[in-house]
């Protein structure tokens, strides 16, 4: 047995269900992510990829199932869990966003600091210290006293993936993290991506850069009507996928018109 089959995983779900009113959205999700560990979602619009990675990190309550998230004790949503529970789950993770959420009115050195001070309440200095090391990292030190609409697409989205990783998450989750971008922006935001996860940085992408998941992946799962209708290595999914649904979604993906 590998190491890696050894250990528990980071990410541990069963029978995870969402609902909203009478729309069910993910149904029975099972999801196992070793540590250090790359997982990207693939999907249609609307197949429920944003509430999974939603629900994970609970910033979305689940309405059934259990979800552990490293080695905390699994939490079961068959009831609502109090609002401390959810609190430390939030906590094990970071989200990157689509459209970067950047707080409009702080400057980006702000923008990274708040959480880990206002919320985790770490020492303002030592956060600091930390988010400008980071900043050097992705080659923005000269930013840190612009405002995001000051920067491009591309450096808004290192900030963000910066802003998370100041949190020091044990688990990384994006949501389309370069779907908003100009293709020539692209390139910068998943090469810095690459460099995590060759860093050891577990994480869960929603993308659809296939060439990215062919790189990184360690699996890809495809998800459509709120269920994981098949998962493998990217090399297995993109080539010979096994479900009619999801070839031809990748079809689709592939040749637009
Ligand atoms: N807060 C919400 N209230 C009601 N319906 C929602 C909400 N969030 C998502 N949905 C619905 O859930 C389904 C899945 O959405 P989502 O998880 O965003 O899918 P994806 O990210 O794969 O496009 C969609 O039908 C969407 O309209
Ligand atoms: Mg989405």
């Amino acid at each position: 047995m590998s190491p890696t089959e050894a250990s528990p995983p980071l990410i541990d779900v069963h029978g995870l269900s969402k609902s909203f009113g009478s729309t069910r959205v993910l149904e029975s999700i099972e999801l196992r992510v070793g540590r250090g560990e790359v997982l990207v979602l693939i999907g249609p619009s609307g197949s429920g990829k944003t509430t999974l990675l939603r629900c994970l990190n609970g910033l979305e309550i689940a309405d059934g199932g259990t979800v552990e998230v490293a080695g905390a004790r699994a939490i079961d949503f068959s009831s609502t869990p109090p609002p401390k529970v959810l609190a430390a789950l939030r906590d094990r993770s970071a989200m990157v966003f689509q459209h970067y959420n950047l707080f409009p009115h702080k400057t980006v050195l702000e923008n990274i600091v708040e959480g880990p001070v206002i919320v985790q309440k770490r020492p303002r200095p030592e956060v600091l210290e930390e988010a400008l090391a980071l900043l050097e990292r992705v080659g923005l030190s000269e930013k840190k006293d612009s405002y995001p609409f000051e920067l491009s697409g591309g450096q808004q989205q290192r900030v963000g993936i910066v802003r998370a990783l100041a949190l020091k998450p044990q688990l990384l989750l994006f949501d389309e993290p370069t779907s908003a971008l100009d293709p020539e922006l692209i390139g910068d935001v998943l090469g810095l991506m690459k460099e995590l996860a060759v860093e050891g940085w577990t994480m869960v992408i929603v993308t659809h850069e296939l060439q990215f998941a062919r790189e990184v992946a360690d699996e890809v799962a495809f998800v459509d009507g709120g269920v994981i209708v098949e998962r493998g290595t990217a090399q297995q999914m993109f080539s010979a996928p096994t479900q009619e649904r999801t070839r031809q979604f990748l079809h689709r993906l592939l040749f637009p018109f």
